[in-house]
């Protein structure tokens, strides 16, 4: 069922062309990334903070869903069952800082 929603939220999303992630909250999606250490296995792949894994050269992420879907293989990771409003403030986070999706 959670695919789904979320799926059906970034279609409706899309399709607005709005912010694919206006549902979300940076500064909750930030809090969550730093409780979770998400950066911990990015800092070892990449150095520094890790977060040049969101802007490297050829970076997996080319749109909204492959991040969305990324949000879930790397929740997995760290025990996290990302939720929708979950997914939404990661998201925003990210964008905001790093993808900038429209
Ligand atoms: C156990 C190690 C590990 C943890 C913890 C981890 N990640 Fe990742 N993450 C990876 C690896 C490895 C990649 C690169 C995947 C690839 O290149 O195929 C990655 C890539 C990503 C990307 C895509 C970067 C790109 O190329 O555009 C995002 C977004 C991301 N992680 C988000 C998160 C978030 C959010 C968390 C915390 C919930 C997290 N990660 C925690 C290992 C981890």
């Amino acid at each position: 069922m959670k695919p789904i929603a979320a799926l059906l939220l970034l279609l409706t999303a899309t399709a607005a062309h709005a912010d694919p992630f206006a549902q979300g909250n940076a500064q909750a999606g930030k809090n969550l990334f730093d409780q979770y250490h998400c950066n911990r296995c990015h800092m070892a792949i990449e150095g520094g903070d890790g977060s040049r894994i969101f802007t490297r050269i050829n970076h997996k992420v080319t749109n909204p869903r492959q991040l969305v879907a990324q949000l879930h293989i790397c929740g997995g990771n760290v025990g996290l069952d990302v939720t929708p409003q979950q997914e939404q403030d990661l998201g925003a986070y990210l964008n905001q800082n790093y993808y900038h999706f429209k």
